[in-house]
């Protein structure tokens, strides 16, 4: 399916309805980094607390940390990312754009054909000085992984959080890389978040947990609503490893450019700790207290990006419909995900109608991420609720005043059902926690028909008709 959205459509609908803006636009942008906006970021953090909910407090063998961006310069001389963290790239004699070498094809330059040079090894962190003097030895490094933060406070936290192994440590937080090409919209860019977690266990069950976590995550996916048929594993050959991997496989996405990697599962071994046992000299050592063993753990690490999946699980929901004349576009977000839960629409702006709406509105947004919509006709309404993924719209008509009951319309479907006021939040929770829509509450109604239907050929229905 994601293969049919056209990028170009994505990031129009992004910039109009709010979700992703260019950054720094009005000073004609700068490349690679972008900007989310009151929609983009409510989808953002519906991400990063569906990973944390379901990686760490559903769990018991995982606790968080919020660490530094800047480190300690010696954390990435250890890391061997001073060292190893770089990509081959060439420039163009002619036009000097810079490429990664990886993108040229017979030794010339994609742009303007020139012939390029060799290719040089170019570090990907950003460096910055620490305080006021700008040297050599002030010289810090703004993160390239969270990952880092994580293996540095190891000792830290197993000491106060009294963890047996195997446990994790899980982060998120933002990274910095100095990418030599970059594109496609918010897949590859120069500062991002991720969402990491090290999984330190006893050498000898690592290849269990290998397991336990490509499993794990490849399904934290669909559980959100991914299409299992655009996910894929893809197997890192040993030449194409990095410095600090034994084994790494990607999940892999089907983006509207092709295949790409969406999440990273390392298996790290014991690399991380061991270096920084010896270039910090501080015992990173873990005493396990059933053999009575003094070792190393080794780590397995699935790393996440969050932008990367904020553009899988938008590019997977977005879909386009015929509706009359024209297109319905919607996004079929996950509830969980979808930054507006519920939309409550007064059938017009009709004076009676109002205090009614309102009092759905104050009450409706004490549970939910809510917005109220009176403007224009409620046709256009619905769709620009469908066009941001707004699982569920309330609708207070004339008979609401009579009867005390609202609609309340799926986007999906478009299929609308009759609630009594008194059972309105607890029947949206149920339905935004996954309960089928055609359930109903208590003195709950159906229309036989869809929204666009004329009610009065519509058949209303209560549930012991059914
Ligand atoms: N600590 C392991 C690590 O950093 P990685 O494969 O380099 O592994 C993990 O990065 C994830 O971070 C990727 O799968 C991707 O989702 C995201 N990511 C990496 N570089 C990125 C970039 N330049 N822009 C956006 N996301 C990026």
């Amino acid at each position: 399916m994601s293969a049919i959205v056209d990028m170009d459509k994505l990031v129009s609908l992004c910039k109009r309805r709010g979700f992703i803006f260019q950054s720094s636009e009005i000073y004609g942008g700068l490349s690679a980094c972008w900007d989310y906006g009151p929609l983009g970021v409510e989808l953002k953090r519906n991400i990063k607390e569906a990973w944390w909910r379901s990686m760490v407090q559903e769990r018991d063998d995982i606790v968080g940390l919020d660490s530094s961006i800047l480190m300690h310069p010696k954390t990435w001389v250890a890391s061997g990312h001073v060292d190893g963290f770089a990509d081959p790239m060439v420039d163009c004699k002619v036009c000097r754009q810079r490429w990664r070498a990886d993108d040229i094809k017979d030794g010339k330059c994609p742009d303007c054909g020139g012939e390029v040079t060799e290719p040089r090894m170019f570090n990907l962190m950003f460096k910055t000085f620490f305080g006021p003097v700008e040297d050599e030895a002030a010289t810090v490094y703004l993160r390239p992984e969270t990952a880092q933060g994580i293996f540095v406070n190891f000792a830290n936290v197993m000491g106060t959080a009294r963890k047996k192994l195997p446990f994790g440590i899980a982060q998120i937080g933002k990274a910095f890389r100095n990418e030599i090409t970059t594109g496609n919209f918010i897949f590859r860019t120069r500062e991002f978040e991720m969402m990491e977690i090290e999984f330190f266990v006893k050498p000898g069950t690592d290849e269990e947990w290998f397991k336990h976590w490509l499993d794990e995550r490849f399904n934290w996916y669909i559980k959100l609503g991914i299409r299992r048929e655009n996910l894929r594993l893809y197997q890192h050959t040993d030449d194409k490893l990095a410095h600090y991997a034994r084994a790494c496989y990607d999940i892999e996405y089907l983006f509207p450019m092709g295949w790409g990697e969406l999440e990273g599962i390392a298996h790290r071994g014991d690399f991380d700790l061991a270096q920084h046992a010896q270039f910090s000299g501080k015992d990173l050592n873990y005493f396990d207290p059933d053999s009575g063993e003094r070792f190393i753990p080794y780590v397995i690490e699935p790393s996440a990006g969050v932008d990367r999946s904020a553009l899988a699980f938008l590019v997977d929901a977005y879909d386009e419909e015929p509706d009359k004349d024209e297109v319905r576009v919607l996004l079929r977000l996950h509830p969980d995900l979808a930054p507006v839960k519920v939309a409550i629409l007064p059938l017009s702006r009709n004076e009676t109608l109002l205090p009614m709406a309102r009092d759905v509105y104050a009450e409706v947004r004490k549970c939910f991420v809510t917005q109220y919509d009176d403007a224009q006709s409620i046709g256009r309404r619905y769709r620009r609720q469908d066009e941001i993924g707004t699982p569920y719209c309330v609708t207070i008509d004339f008979q609401s005043l009579d009867d005390n009951q609202v609609t309340i319309r799926e986007r999906d479907s478009m299929k609308q059902i009759r609630v009594p006021m008194a059972e309105l939040t607890t029947a949206l929770e149920k339905k935004l926690g996954g309960e089928p829509f055609e359930v109903l509450p208590a003195g709950g109604k159906y229309w036989l028909g869809f929204e666009g239907e004329e009610r009065e050929n519509s058949r209303m229905l209560d549930g012991k008709d059914n």
